[in-house]
């Protein structure tokens, strides 16, 4: 076994303590370990497996089985952002192929790859993405996690640049960019960079109008949707075969 305090110092160390106390099995806290672990190394290494396994008392092969189904866990270096096109079926129709084709072409890397050294300012990783949940905003893009709402291959392409020069062009919503690995300790839990708190970290307007529309319509036509009876027959399930 490696030694993994080579790479998990002291620091590293508190912050597991301190998520694995806030779940009452241990093991429950594997999923922001597996964020800190990134938040640390860009990527979940196998030093980083070992490490989760041996602060929760799993198996390596438990660790590597989650980390290996989840796509948000990388297993090779991340560059300094993840920029995850959406590619699926509405944002594709509305342009999201090109877009992608586009960045991909101008980074010179495919789907997972890096351009640049991972880690070093401007270096970024391509990902094609399933439907991020934004479809009324698309084609959509997100850099670490932050929405860039109805992009065309010019906009992402801009952006991209910009990423690439150092720049951190603000998201349509949501909070301040950060970079990958900051991303990752929020999703560990932890909010304290590059703002010092909760509110400059993650904290912003993240719905958007598009998105309320229909609901304030409904709002204020009085217009609600049938309450669903308790007792309400459901079709049989088709035979398998
Ligand atoms: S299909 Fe792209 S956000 Fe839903």
């Amino acid at each position: 076994m490696s030694n993994t305090s080579a790479v998990f110092g002291e620091d590293v160390r508190a912050d597991a303590k301190q998520i694995i106390g806030r779940y009452p099995e241990s093991r429950s806290a594997l999923l922001p370990m597996l964020h800190l672990v990134q938040s640390v190394q860009g990527h979940v290494s196998t030093e980083g497996i070992e490490f989760c396994a041996e602060q929760l008392d799993l198996s390596t092969a438990e660790v590597s089985a989650v980390a290996t189904f989840y796509t948000m866990y990388k297993r090779k270096p991340c560059g300094q952002h993840l920029v995850s096109v959406c590619t699926n079926t509405l944002c594709a129709a509305l342009g999201g192929d090109s877009i992608y084709r586009t960045l991909s072409e101008h980074l010179g890397v495919g789907h997972d790859e890096t351009a640049g050294t991972p880690g070093e300012e401007g270096s970024l990783t391509l990902e094609h993405a399933e439907c991020l949940a934004a479809c009324d905003l698309g084609p959509v893009l997100q850099v670490n996690y932050e929405y860039y709402d109805n992009q065309t291959p010019e906009k992402a392409l801009e952006l991209v640049k910009a990423l690439q020069r150092g720049e951190k062009p603000a998201p349509t919503r949501g909070a301040p960019l950060s970079d990958f690995r900051g991303a990752e300790r929020q999703l560990a839990g932890f909010f304290d960079r590059p703002g010092g708190s909760y509110e400059d970290t993650v904290d912003g307007p993240s719905a958007a109008e598009e998105t309320l529309r229909g609901a304030r319509i409904a709002n204020e036509r009085g217009w609600t949707a049938p309450a669903m009876p308790d007792d309400a027959e459901l079709p049989p399930l088709p035979e398998k075969k």
